[in-house]
């Protein structure tokens, strides 16, 4: 709801949370407030406007007429440098004169029901009219200079999310240039706010890193050409003692693919400014009279409930207002991706293996990564040559697709349309459509270039070849890569003064693109990538549904960094995949039933030669992908809660209605003797009773080593192929979870777990727990007296310990 009080006024409300600001007597708005729901009218209002009487020290008095004013000490909503404010600014304009000060002061307002949208950029939309969305256009114009500036706020009532954008337009005579605007900017009252960002490198995306701001500012931000992986857009500002459940945090992030600046600023006189929007670093964009620039969209959410209270808002908001179209609220396929499973070294009668494999154990789409174009045996050669290699693929594209569907599954490939190598056909007839600089050597990244798609013609280049190879019969998902960074920044089709416009024109290219091909091809799956998480963004999510998280897939770094992206994506979002062990990235060995329990939280895929598989493992597989198909529709669209649950790592997804849920605890490294673990959960209906239960999983005794001597009658030598046949025959049955509880007793309390393996013995009353061990537990609501009787404690059959 947007009220607006004596049109001075603007107060913002969704279902928990209210924004509001006002406007000064000297001309800016004033930021007032931004929590949790209250009610504020005219009498109200009054009291949240800061207090002025005397003039500060020596700050700078902003005009005559009110000499205790300084816009250093004010809050406010936007924010410009040369009239007394020195803190981070929302936006700096270079004039005709070379001036750099700006002095924008309130002119005008409208509200308008649903959202704003702008050709340039995409944004957040309204999924339909229940959704109850509002903006509010608020327009500041420059005292002196004919250059007006427009506050755009959106409020997405039922999520909780309010976003900002703004718009700057030149009606003077004289071109200005833009060095800086932002898209969001919040004065919160008061220091001793914290921030946590999520930065990283490749394989090692969403680090989370918290620190506090008393004093000076905490900068974020990309510089790669990309949203990046080294610093992801999404941040929260929060208490120092907030916790997953507990304190006050805002959330934000950005609409946008491209390089992000995030800066939280201890201001001299005891208030604390964030700003958000693209990086001002390198940034110079010229707007000639009758020009605009329109920042992309910044998405702001608070919640009073700690983090996970934030994050549910994110998750609902970037759902229901960002991902769109076909697959939008569609069960994700588990998918077989053939990339680490034969890197470059792929073929049709390699591939059609793999598949048919993929659907003896349940999976249902097939996914041909690189290497199947040009003459690509490695990534030195062929990007930018999208025709298949006839070697490897003698019936084409459609060829596979069509063996692949008759195998009965879905097919899909890989691409990566941004880019070209040198040793290319492309590259040799272009060798202009790159980002360098004429005449100078290029700095490459993985051997390849990028293309200059700030290029109307490029981008047209472009969605041609891709529409040729996305439109061959039965392609049904896309992989959408994108394996390097910036470098040599420069459009040979730009002049040299406008070469600081150059990272972004990309982003906007690349945004052209991406909307005509999803456009064209509707119903295709696509998924994001570049090299992992280095542009998992909410700009890419208003085109693709999915993006893969990681090219990290070693389970325990894969909790960590899938545990990253929860603060502010959805799971459904995060594509999660089970690949071999020793791990590829990290040559960590991980437990096949580990390394399928992290990657079920998200959109779960394989990643692995399955004909490799021991008998045994390949089996798992297809318990595995029958079990998630099972409880798909929980773990792709369920409510997400991360738990706080000392020593262990601990998830818990529940359905919208509350009676399904399922749980994950992980452990890393085994502390000896600290058996006693317990399963808490989350997000439960406290007075609903559950059936809670674990896997039924049997353990093969080489994981024992020769411990098993102390219970078989022959000696067993580890490793050795008398232990390879008794381990083919005998299993060891695992610990039993049954049992029943209410929602409040196993989220307060929580289930005290089978004692984990402690060295002195096991029966099936211990729960085999090593390194990197994890459990999911499942419960379902159930009708009181409907329950079936448990064996009492976890004792199934009485059996003698083992050893
Ligand atoms: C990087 C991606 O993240 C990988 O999954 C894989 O597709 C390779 N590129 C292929 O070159």
């Amino acid at each position: 709801m947007i009220q607006i009080i004596d049109d001075r006024v603007f107060v913002l409300t969704t279902e928990h949370t209210t924004y509001a600001f006002g406007i000064l007597p000297t001309g800016q708005p004033e930021h007032l407030t931004y929590g949790g729901r209250m009610r504020i009218d005219r009498d109200t209002a009054a009291l949240l406007s800061d207090k002025h009487a005397f003039s500060l020290g020596n700050a700078i008095t902003y005009d005559a007429e009110h000499p205790e004013f300084s816009l250093e000490d004010a809050r406010l909503e936007a924010s410009f440098y040369g009239k007394g404010d020195i803190r981070e600014p929302f936006a700096e304009i270079v004039y005709e004169d070379g001036s750099f000060t700006s002095d924008f002061v309130y002119e005008s307002f409208m509200v308008t029901p649903d959202e704003y949208s702008f050709d340039e950029l995409p944004g957040a939309y309204a999924a339909d009219e229940t959704d109850g969305v509002e903006s509010l256009r608020l327009t500041l114009k420059e005292k002196n200079r004919g250059v007006w500036l427009d506050l755009y706020y959106t409020v997405f009532p039922k999520t909780d999310v309010i976003t900002r954008r703004s718009v700057l337009r030149n009606e003077a005579e004289h071109e200005v240039t833009v060095k800086r605007l932002m898209s969001l900017q919040l004065d919160l009252g008061g220091k001793n706010w914290s921030l946590t960002s999520f930065t990283g490198a490749w394989t090692r995306e969403m680090d989370k890193h918290t620190a506090p701001v008393n004093a000076g500012k905490l900068v974020v931000s990309s510089y790669t050409g990309t949203s990046s992986n080294r610093a992801n857009p999404f941040v929260m500002i929060h208490e120092a003692n907030a916790t997953e459940d507990h304190g006050k945090v805002y959330g934000a992030n950005l609409i946008y693919s491209g390089n992000h600046y995030e800066a939280l600023e201890a201001g001299s006189y005891g208030r604390t400014r964030f700003v958000s929007g693209m990086n001002p670093q390198s940034f110079a964009w010229k707007l000639q009279k009758g020009e605009r620039l329109v920042s992309p969209e910044a998405v702001l959410a608070y919640s009073g409930e700690g983090f996970n209270g934030l994050s549910h808002a994110m998750h609902a908001f970037v759902r229901r207002h960002i991902v769109r179209g076909y697959w939008k609220d569609r069960v994700r396929p588990v998918l077989l991706n053939s990339w680490e499973a034969s890197y470059f070294k792929i073929n049709e009668s390699k591939l059609m293996k793999l598949a048919r494999a993929a659907k003896d154990v349940g999976i249902e789409l097939f996914v041909m990564d690189d290497g199947w174009f040009g003459t690509r045996s490695d990534d030195t050669q062929s990007l930018g040559d999208w025709a298949p290699d006839s070697k490897k693929l003698p019936g084409g594209i459609e060829g596979l697709a069509r063996k692949v569907r008759s195998a009965g599954l879905r097919f899909g490939l890989w691409v990566e349309p941004e880019m070209v190598n040198a040793n290319s056909e492309l590259f040799r007839a272009h060798p202009d459509w790159c980002l360098e600089i004429p005449g100078r050597a290029h700095s490459e990244g993985r051997n390849q270039r990028i293309l200059d798609l700030t290029r109307g013609e490029v981008q047209d280049w472009v969605i041609d070849a891709m529409k040729n190879v996305f439109g061959k019969e039965g392609v049904s998902y896309v992989k959408w890569d994108m394996n390097r960074i910036v470098s040599d920044a420069f459009s040979s089709a730009l002049p040299a003064d406008r070469q600081g416009e150059v990272f972004h024109r990309y982003v906007l290219g690349l945004y052209r693109v991406m909307k005509a091909l999803t456009e064209a091809f509707p119903e295709i799956l696509f998924e994001g990538c570049a090299s992992g998480g280095n542009r998992f963004d909410l700009g890419i999510l208003c085109y693709f549904p999915q993006i893969w998280a990681s090219d990290d897939t070693d389970a325990w770094e894969r909790f960590r960094i899938q545990n990253g992206y929860s603060y502010g994506y959805p799971m459904n979002t995060v594509t999660a995949h089970v690949s071999a062990s020793p791990n590829h990235q990290t040559l960590r060995k991980s437990p096949l039933e580990t390394r399928f329990e992290v990657a079920s939280f998200g959109v779960l895929g394989y990643e692995l030669n399955l004909m490799d598989l021991k008998k045994e493992d390949y089996e798992k597989v297809k318990v595995q992908t029958a079990l998630y198909k099972k409880w798909q529709e929980v773990m792709q669209f369920g409510t997400f809660w991360r738990v706080e649950n000392e020593p262990l790592s601990s998830w818990t997804v529940v359905s919208p209605d509350r009676k399904r849920a399922v749980g994950l605890i992980l452990q890393g490294l085994v502390s000896p003797n600290t058996q006693q673990h317990v399963f808490k959960a989350a997000g439960l209906d406290p007075d609903l009773r559950y059936h809670f239960y674990g896997r039924d999983i049997k353990y093969n005794v080489k994981g024992f080593g020769d411990l098993i001597n102390q219970a078989a009658p022959v000696h067993v030598k580890d490793e050795s192929v008398v232990q390879e046949i008794i381990s083919r025959f005998v299993k060891m049955e695992g610990e039993k979870e049954d049992g029943h509880a209410y929602g409040a007793m196993l989220m307060e309390e929580g289930v005290h777990l089978a004692p984990a393996f402690g060295g002195t013995g096991y029966d099936n009353r211990v729960r085999f727990f090593q390194d990197f061990s994890a459990r999911m537990y499942f419960m379902e609501a159930e009708e009181e007296g409907t329950e079936k009787p448990v064996p009492e404690g976890n004792l199934v059959d009485g059996s003698e310990p083992v050893f």
